[in-house]
C-alpha cells in the first residue's frame, strides 16, 4: 500500500484513470481531499470488474473529462466528516454507485433508485463537484460517484453502506453492483414468486446474480442463455435448470418448447439492443421482460408493439435492481452469512490494481467468474 497522508487536507491514492474514448487506462497517483460535512473517506479493500467499466472504455458512455474507473467496491471507513454519526473508522462499507440524495420526491417515496438528484450519472458528489484532483491540476471525476479502482475514495454518506465485518471484502465489493442488481431485479423490479419461470440472457456477473436470486425465491424453471459454454456451466452451478446457446437460430422456439409456451419473466443481462428486444418473444401471455443490461446511451431498439399488446406483456426497466442500498445490502449480507446465497462462488481471480485495466478488457472474452481487485 503506497497511499500516504500529505498534510492534513488530502490523501494520495494510486488510481486507475481514463482520459476518454480511444485512450488506454493508466495508473497514477491522485489527491483525495478529506471529508467535509456528510462525507466519508474509505480505504478500499476490494473492487469488482464490471461490464459497466467496459462500456466507459468502449466509448458507449462518453464523458468529457478524466475518470477514476471502478464502481463495484467495498472498504473500511478511514474518517468521516461532520454530522456523520452512524459510521466510524474501522466499519466495513459497500459502495452504492447510485447514491440517493434522500431529499427528492423519489427518495421520500422510498424509491431511492429513482433519485432525481444523485451525483452518479454526472460522476461526482451530489453538488456536482469532485473530491479528486490529478497532479497536473486537471479535474478527475469518480466513476458513478465512487471511483472504486483507487486506494482511497471519498463518497457522500448515502453511498457508504455498513455491512458486517465477517463478509469477506471480495464478496462485499460485488454486493455493490452485480449482486445487488441481479438479486434486486428478481426480488424488487420483477417481484418473481415461487413456482414462476424465467429466462436469463447473459450469464456474466449480473446474470449469475439473477440466477441466484431466481433460485432464492423458488423459481421452478431457470433457462440460462449465453454464447460461452463456460458461462453456461457456471450458470448451471448457480441453479439454471436448462441452458441454451445465444446464437441458436431456434432460440425462441426452443425456449417456448421447454417452458411449455413461454416463461413468466425474461431478463437481459448483456446490454445489446438486439437481445433486449428479443426478450418478449420468450414470454408467455402476460409475461414481463426486464431490461437489466445497459446499451450505449443513444442506442435504439426495434420492438414489435402489436405482439406485446396482444400478449398483454410488460417491459420493465431495471436501474440498480430497484434497490434501496441501505436496506437491501445488509439484507443480502445476512442471506449470505446464513448460507442462503453462495456469493463466494461469484468471486473469480483476485488481482492487483495494476491488472485492473487488462481485466476490464478481458470481459470481452466472456469466461470465468468475476475478477476482483484486492488492495
Ligand atoms: N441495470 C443496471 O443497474 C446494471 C447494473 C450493473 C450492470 N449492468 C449492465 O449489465 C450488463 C452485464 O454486465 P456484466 O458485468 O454481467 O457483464 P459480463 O461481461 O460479465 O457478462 C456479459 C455476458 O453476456 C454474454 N453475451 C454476450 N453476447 C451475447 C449474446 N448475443 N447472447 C447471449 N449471451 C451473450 C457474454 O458471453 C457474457 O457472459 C452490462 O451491460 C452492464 O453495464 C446494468
Ligand atoms: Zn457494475
Ligand atoms: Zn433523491
Amino acid at each position: 500500500m503506497t497511499a500516504t497522508q500529505t498534510g492534513s487536507t488530502t490523501v494520495t491514492s494510486r488510481s486507475l484513470l481514463f482520459d476518454g474514448a480511444g485512450s488506454i487506462p493508466y495508473i497514477k497517483e491522485i489527491s483525495v481531499r478529506t471529508p467535509r460535512a456528510g462525507e466519508v473517506l474509505v480505504k478500499m479493500a476490494a473492487a469488482g470488474v464490471c461490464h459497466s467499466d467496459l462500456h466507459v472504455i468502449n466509448g458507449d458512455w462518453p464523458f468529457p473529462y478524466r475518470l477514476t474507473l471502478g464502481h463495484e467496491g467495498a472498504g473500511i471507513v478511514e474518517s468521516v466528516g461532520a454530522g456523520v454519526h452512524d459510521l466510524e473508522p474501522g466499519d466495513q462499507v459497500v459502495f452504492s454507485w447510485f447514491a440517493p440524495c434522500m431529499n427528492c420526491p423519489s427518495c421520500h417515496e422510498g424509491k431511492s433508485w429513482l433519485c432525481q438528484a444523485s451525483g452518479a450519472f454526472v460522476n461526482g458528489l451530489p453538488d456536482g463537484s469532485t473530491p479528486l484532483t490529478a497532479d497536473d491540476g486537471k479535474e478527475v471525476r469518480p466513476h458513478l460517484g465512487v471511483g472504486a479502482f483507487s486506494e482511497y475514495s471519498l463518497v457522500p454518506r448515502p453511498a457508504a453502506i455498513k455491512i458486517p465485518s465477517d463478509v469477506p471484502p471480495e464478496v462485499a465489493a460485488l454486493i455493490g453492483c452485480s449482486i445487488a442488481t441481479g438479486i434486486g431485479a428478481v426480488t424488487n423490479t420483477a417481484d418473481v414468486r415461487a413456482g414462476q419461470t424465467a429466462v436469463v440472457v447473459g450469464c456474466g456477473g449480473v446474470g449469475q446474480a439473477l440466477i441466484m436470486g431466481l433460485k432464492l425465491v423458488g423459481a421452478r424453471q431457470i433457462i440460462a442463455v449465453d454464447l460461452s459454454e463456460n458461462r453456461l456451466e457456471i450458470a448451471r452451478s448457480f441453479g439454471a435448470t436448462d441452458v441454451l446457446k445465444g446464437d441458436d437460430p431456434d432460440l425462441a422456439k426452443k425456449i417456448k418448447e421447454i417452458s411449455g409456451g413461454g416463461t413468466d419473466f425474461a431478463f437481459d443481462a448483456i446490454g445489446l439492443t438486439s437481445t433486449s428486444a428479443a426478450l418478449t418473444g420468450y414470454l408467455k401471455q402476460g409475461g414481463a421482460a426486464v431490461y437489466v443490461g445497459m446499451p450505449a446511451r443513444d442506442a435504439e431498439a426495434v420492438i414489435r408493439p402489436w405482439e406485446i399488446i396482444a400478449a398483454g406483456q410488460r417491459i420493465l426497466g431495471c436501474n440498480y435492481g430497484s434497490t434501496r442500498p441501505a436496506v437491501d445490502f445488509p439484507k443480502i449480507a445476512d442471506l449470505y452469512l446464513a448460507g442462503l446465497l453462495p456469493l463466494d462462488e461469484m468471486v473469480g481471480e483476485r488481482i492487483g490494481l495494476d491488472s485492473a485495466a487488462a481485466a476490464i478488457a478481458g470481459l470481452k472474452s466472456s469466461s470465468g467468474r468475476r475478477s476482483v481487485v484486492v488492495y
